[in-house]
């Protein structure tokens, strides 16, 4: 079955879907995307995502091509038509096409394309068992990391050396030795009992999972707090977990050369990723 996708209203050929050469994404990252999970044909938080994305837009002061109201028509379409059980869409707004030029052009129309992605359950459930590798890399992003734009070139390079490092993810390290996130994931620790993840503020991207992770634990009276944590805290945590919307609640076991705990995954792993799961609102 050929994929499909999304291109400024049209369904097309994933293979023959194209932007223009002088789109302002392509040539100056100026834009902002959303990662919506899929769920047994279910999109997984859409109120966070698509709210999140209208916040994006307004910071860097963009128009959205399309109604609100009609994203969930299209997502949902895509999900039906790529036939998408489990998996996640992928949605990219960009400033538009123009001549080349810094400052904002005076009529370009905002560029708007979604792709599909099946992932399998089984895929998530292999890696959970395991558990992840992160690495820790220098922050190198600029100050406004809480708008989600397609300026990815800083986490693109910390993933590339989590990967050649034989880790699934970076964690990102402050000018104060302190952990912001993940190259695309919110960081945690459990340590004594108690769950460590940073504070929000410019310097991170509110996570959708993270706000429904904390609102499952809530309700499952699990100590939570938002503070900083860096390496010395590492080395005496637990447990230690990513969340994304992609890799939902996934547990760490090893950070750089520092084993988490036995080095296999913990209790708390399971309880987290069943309060997250009882918390997210399917649609
Ligand atoms: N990334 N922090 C960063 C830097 C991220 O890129 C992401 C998500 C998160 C988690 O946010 P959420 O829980 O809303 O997915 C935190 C997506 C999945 C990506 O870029 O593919």
């Amino acid at each position: 079955m050929s994929k499909i996708s999304y291109v400024n209203g049209n369904y097309c050929e994933h293979k023959d879907s194209f932007v223009h050469i002088e789109d302002r994404g392509y040539q100056f990252a100026d834009g902002v995307y959303e990662v919506f999970g899929v769920i047994n044909k279910k999109i997984v938080d859409y109120d966070g995502h698509i709210n999140r994305l209208f916040r994006s837009l307004k910071e860097l002061r963009m128009n959205s091509p399309i109604n609100k109201s009609s994203y969930y028509f299209h997502i949902k379409r895509l999900v039906k038509i790529n036939r998408i059980d489990d998996g996640l869409i992928y949605l990219q707004i960009t400033r538009g096409v123009a001549e080349r030029d810094f400052k904002f052009p005076k009529n370009a129309r905002s560029s708007l394309v979604m792709i599909a992605k099946g992932i399998s359950q089984d895929t998530y459930d292999d890696t959970f068992k395991k558990g992840i590798k992160v690495k820790t890399v220098k922050d190198l992003r600029w100050k406004r990391v809480d708008i989600k734009t397609i300026n990815l070139l800083a986490p693109v390079l910390a993933k590339q050396e989590a990967t050649d490092h034989y880790c699934q993810e970076a964690w990102l390290i402050d000018d104060d030795g302190f952990v912001t996130e993940g190259s695309s994931s919110t960081a945690w620790i459990l340590k004594k009992n108690v769950l460590y993840t940073t504070p929000l503020s410019n310097s991170i991207l509110n996570g959708i999972t993270r706000q429904s992770l904390i609102k499952g634990l809530n309700k499952n009276k699990v100590r939570l707090t938002e503070k900083k944590f860096n390496i010395i805290d590492i080395k005496e945590a637990d447990e230690a977990f990513i969340t994304s919307a992609t890799q939902y609640v996934m547990p760490v076991v090893k950070v750089d050369h520092i084993k988490i705990g036995n080095g296999k995954i913990g209790k708390y792993a399971s309880i987290f990723r069943k309060a997250y799961m009882e918390a997210v609102k399917l649609s």
